[in-house]
C-alpha cells in the first residue's frame, strides 16, 4: 500500500451575515436564505500533519494554541469519523492538528465559522495531496463549502473572500442549500471597503446555544413569515449592494438584526441575548446616524455584541463616536476593528 506523509495549513476568516440564516432541517441545511461577508482580522489558522497510520487503529492528536487540548480534540475527530463518505482516506491516516485563532476566546466572536472552514479547506488539500483530484478551484471551493456546512452551517460562507450566499435563492441561480457560493455580482465599490468594528458588550460564553436557538425555530409561530422576510430582504440587499443603495442596505441589516432577535424572544421557551447596553448603543447609533448624515448602521449575531458597520471613509468621525460614545458601554472599553476581507488562504 501507498505510503501518505505531509502537512497542509490554512488560515480562514471569521464571517458576520448581514442576511441571517436561522433555523435548519434535514443535515444541517438552513431554512432560508443567508448572505455575509467575510472578515479580514478575525481568522483562524489550522494546520494537519497527516502520515500512513503505524497501527491499526490511527493516532490522533489535537493542540489548541500550542498546548494538547483532548476536549476541543475529541469534538473535532468526531466530526471527521463523520466524514468517511467524503473522504474515505482519513481512516488511513494518523493526524496531528494545530489550531490556534486570531482573537482571544473571550472576545465574544463565534470561531466555529473560521475554524470550521479552516479545517474544511485543510481537508480537501489533503484529498489533493493523497488522491490528486479536486484540482478545479471552483469544486475545491465548493467541497470545502459543503464540508465546513457540515460542522457549523455559517461556516459554509467562510471559504470565500467578500461576500457570500448559502441557501437557495431564486435570484442567485447557483445557490444552493448544500453549499455556499461566491455573490458574483458587481459589488459597488463603498460597499468593498465595509469596516466592522465589534463592539463588545459582554464577553462570557452565552446562554443560549445557536444550536437550542435554531431548534426553536421548528414549529415557531412566525416561521413562515421569516423565511418570507429573508427572502424579501436578501432581494434587497442583493440589488442595494451592486447600486450602492446605503439606505436600503442600513433598512434591511437593522431589520434582519432585530428580527433575529426577536424571533428568539418570540420563542417557546423565550429567551433573550441582548443586553441592557446592547440596547443603549443601538439608540446611541440611530441617533449619531440622523446628527451627522453618514453611512453608519449595526448587525448583530446570535449574542449581545453590536458589529458597527460604516466605511473607510467615515473612519475617522467613527472612531471618535466610539471613543466618546460608545465605549463606556463595553465590558473593559472592548472593541475590536475589523474590515471586509479577501478569504481564507493556503499558508505554510
Ligand atoms: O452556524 P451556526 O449554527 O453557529 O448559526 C449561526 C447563526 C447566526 O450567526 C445567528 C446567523 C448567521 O447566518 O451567521
Amino acid at each position: 500500500m501507498q505510503e501518505y506523509s505531509g502537512q497542509v495549513s490554512w488560515q480562514s476568516p471569521s464571517n458576520i451575515a448581514l442576511v441571517k440564516y436561522w433555523g435548519k432541517f434535514g443535515v444541517q441545511l438552513p431554512k432560508n436564505p443567508s448572505l455575509s461577508f467575510g472578515l479580514s482580522e478575525a481568522y483562524s489558522q489550522m494546520s494537519i500533519k497527516f502520515s500512513s497510520k503505524k497501527e491499526e487503529k490511527a493516532k490522533y492528536r489535537f493542540f489548541f494554541e500550542n498546548k494538547e487540548n483532548p476536549a476541543f480534540g475529541d469534538k473535532v475527530f468526531r466530526f471527521l469519523d463523520e466524514l468517511d463518505k467524503e473522504f474515505p482516506f482519513l481512516k488511513q491516516l494518523d493526524l496531528q492538528i494545530d489550531s490556534k485563532n486570531s482573537f482571544p476566546h473571550s472576545a465574544g466572536i463565534a470561531s466555529s465559522a473560521s475554524s470550521m472552514s479552516a479545517l474544511a479547506l485543510c481537508l480537501c488539500s489533503m484529498q489533493q495531496e493523497v488522491l490528486g483530484d479536486l484540482q478545479d478551484e471552483q469544486d475545491f471551493f465548493t467541497k470545502a463549502s459543503y464540508v465546513a456546512r457540515l460542522g457549523s452551517g455559517s461556516a459554509s460562507r467562510s471559504v470565500y473572500g467578500g461576500f457570500s450566499i448559502w441557501g437557495e435563492f431564486f435570484d442567485i441561480m447557483e445557490s444552493s442549500n448544500e453549499y455556499a457560493v461566491p455573490f458574483t455580482y458587481e459589488v459597488h465599490p463603498l460597499f468593498m471597503q465595509l469596516r466592522d468594528s465589534i463592539l463588545i458588550v459582554s464577553d462570557t460564553e452565552k446562554t443560549v446555544s445557536s444550536r437550542a436557538g435554531h431548534a426553536l425555530m421548528n414549529g415557531h409561530p412566525y416561521a413562515d413569515a421569516r423565511i418570507a422576510q429573508s427572502k424579501q430582504n436578501m432581494s434587497w440587499l442583493t440589488a442595494a449592494l451592486q447600486q450602492g443603495d446605503t439606505d436600503r442596505f442600513i433598512e434591511v441589516v437593522e431589520n434582519e438584526a432585530m428580527s433575529l432577535h426577536a424571533l428568539m424572544m418570540s420563542s417557546k421557551p423565550w429567551y433573550s441575548l441582548l443586553q441592557p447596553n446592547t440596547l443603549r448603543i443601538l439608540e446611541k447609533i440611530r441617533a449619531f446616524r440622523e446628527k451627522s448624515g453618514i453611512f453608519i448602521c449595526f448587525t448583530l449575531d446570535a449574542g449581545p455584541n453590536v458589529h458597527l458597520l460604516y466605511t473607510e471613509d467615515d473612519e475617522i468621525q467613527v472612531m471618535e463616536f466610539i471613543e466618546n460614545e460608545l465605549l463606556d458601554y463595553c465590558v473593559e472599553r472592548k472593541v475590536i476593528h475589523d474590515r471586509l476581507g479577501f478569504g481564507p488562504k493556503r499558508i505554510g
